[in-house]
């Protein structure tokens, strides 16, 4: 691993001195690396994933999440196939589940058996497990046929996979004919004022309280930079429309944090 500085990644592998190279956090790896590094951090935090995601947005994810997935309209009556990518705990797919009616079904997929237990056994306790299932599987790779879908979510994952097209083109695959791709992701905060104050309590205290709070400061750190390795809004558009996707679009939410991606597959 070696440390690459901040700017020079536009969200594609790179190649170099023979190898495809791409980063993980500020640092630069093969490309066939990350996706393990990837799993360490989720495998360290899965326990304590939720509990983390309260604190250091103030509770804030949880309204991200509402606005994101009032954007999915899973039908009351009808038959509603959705699928969640980078699912982990399951926060999106049992909002869909919520908001459908009852032949409203979601698949939960995640390429960390981990997240994927905590999701489970939340499930479990919230009483949907009936209507949902739990898939361990690469995003870059999905295991359905073709045109599967009414819809496609991933909340805060894309940036962890490693060849982004791939997922992007996998997504318009298992899609159907006039459903719909969503995206949920951290971006770039516009605002000069903001952007100052977010950088230092991003940078000095989420790996602060990563560390108090889980033993260990390493994975939050990652969980940051990967933040400002992942293309700004318009190019991450520009992605989605590449992989064949229309009435592609975005809105920033809380001064630029987030950002939701919409396109259809028409
Ligand atoms: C930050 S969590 C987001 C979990 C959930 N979507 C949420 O919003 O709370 C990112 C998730 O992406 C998953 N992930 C990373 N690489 C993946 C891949 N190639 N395919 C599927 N899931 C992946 C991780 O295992 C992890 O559960």
């Amino acid at each position: 691993m070696r440390e690459a500085s901040p700017p020079d990644f536009d969200g594609r592998a790179q190649q170099g001195g023979g190898e495809t190279r791409t980063h993980f956090g500020y640092s630069e790896v093969p490309l066939g690396d990350k996706q393990g590094l990837v799993d360490d951090v989720f495998h360290k935090v899965a326990h304590r994933y939720d509990v983390m995601n309260d604190l250091m947005s103030g509770g804030l994810h949880r309204l991200w999440k509402d606005v994101f997935v009032a954007k999915v309209h899973p039908s009351k009556s009808r038959p509603f196939k959705h699928l969640d990518v980078a699912g982990g705990t399951g926060d999106i797919a049992f909002r869909v589940t919520r908001a459908g009616g009852r032949q409203t079904k979601c698949v939960v997929l995640d390429i960390n058996p981990d997240m994927l237990a905590v999701g489970r056994e939340r499930a479990e306790k919230k009483g949907l497990s009936d209507r949902l299932t739990f898939v361990e599987a690469n995003a870059e790779d999905l295991p359905f046929p073709e045109g599967e879908f009414d819809a496609y979510t991933v909340a805060f994952g894309i940036r962890n996979v490693p060849r982004i097209e791939k997922a992007l083109a996998e997504a318009y695959r298992v899609l159907k004919r006039g459903g719909r791709f969503l995206c949920l992701e951290f971006s770039q905060v516009e605002a000069p004022f903001l952007a100052k104050i977010y950088e230092s309590y991003s940078f000095s205290v989420i790996p602060l309280m990563g560390r108090i709070v889980t033993g260990e400061a390493e994975p939050y750190r990652y969980l940051v930079e990967s933040i400002r390795q992942f293309p700004p809004a318009e190019e991450f558009a520009a992605m989605i429309e590449q992989a064949g996707f229309q009435r592609v679009g975005f809105t920033r939410l809380t001064g630029g944090v987030v950002v939701i991606h919409s396109g259809w597959k028409l």
